[in-house]
């Protein structure tokens, strides 16, 4: 080890690690410090540089609580979560796409019945979500479970906001013996995600604005399926193609058609004017 070349050092570490028993990690660990010791001599990172990264990575974490994942933020918005979720979800025979989870989810949100609303404060312009849940080859899936999320007309999840009922726009809603579902919800808008921290500093000082386009998040399963986490986007969306976490499918950009028939918003227990969107989605079988 007195041999502490530029190279060298990274030989060494590489060396260090020869034991380990898990392959897996073993794997993973020499990458990572094949790459990140290249990526270092690739930019000639200066000492202060160094400082600056370790103060920003030690500030990204004393950020996160339970409220708050500044390191999940970190992954978003320079792309690594959406690269993770395209590696393990290469799906097949037309499923439908998978997009970011996101930060927002809470866990135990309601079992509604068909065609009732996830509204609790009444804001924000109605949408009806309507549709099936289909196999891979067509056949409707009964028993499917939607479980529903988005923000309020402020741009704001329930949990960041006081002003809110707690689990406000949060609902689950399984299919019928058809594989049909309907909900509904509220037309979703942009918002920004949380930048009053390192990772909004960062995305200042690369010229990035924080916003997401407007979306309803959708995590739908079903016994004998392979889980969906989903959202659908609104087409038009002034930052659909620019997404600040990269989680922008075109097959997941959808028409929110504007209706102003009484009799129709009635037939849906809304008012007017409301919007529908009409989507089906298709999950691939398990073991496939
Ligand atoms: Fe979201």
């Amino acid at each position: 080890m007195s041999n502490n070349t530029e190279e060298q050092i990274t030989q060494n570490v590489l060396n260090s690690m020869a034991q380990a028993p898990n392959p897996r990690l073993k794997k993973v660990m020499n990458s990572l410090i094949s790459h990140l010791h290249d990526f270092i001599r690739e930019v000639e990172l200066t000492q202060e540089e160094w400082a600056l990264g370790v103060q920003f990575l030690t500030r990204t974490g004393e950020m996160c609580d339970e409220k708050r994942q500044e390191f999940i933020l970190l992954s978003d918005i320079t792309g690594v979560t959406m690269l993770v979720d395209a590696i393990n979800h290469r799906l097949t025979d037309g499923a439908t796409e998978s997009t970011i989870f996101g930060p927002f989810y809470r866990e135990g949100a309601q079992e509604l019945p068909m065609g009732a609303t996830i509204s609790k404060d009444g804001r924000g312009e109605p949408v009806v979500v309507t549709g099936q849940v289909l196999s891979t080859d067509g056949t409707p899936i009964p028993g499917a479970l939607l479980d529903v999320w988005e923000t309020d007309e402020n741009g704001l999840y329930e949990q960041q906001d006081p002003e809110q009922p707690d689990m406000n726009l949060r609902g689950k809603f399984r299919t019928d013996s058809e594989g049909r579902y309907s909900f509904v919800g509220i037309k979703p808008v942009s918002y920004a995600i949380p930048d009053d921290g390192p990772v909004g500093q960062l995305l200042r000082a690369l010229g990035r604005h924080p916003f997401r386009p407007a979306h309803i998040h959708l995590l739908i399963s079903a016994d004998g399926f392979v889980p969906v986490t989903t959202h659908l986007f609104v087409k038009g969306d002034p930052y659909l193609d620019s997404d600040a976490v990269f989680g922008t499918k075109n097959s997941l950009v959808v028409d929110f058609i504007q209706h102003d028939a009484e009799e129709e918003a009635a037939h849906y227990n809304v008012t007017v004017p409301f919007y529908k969107v009409e989507y089906d989605f298709i999950l691939n079988p398990a073991g496939k």
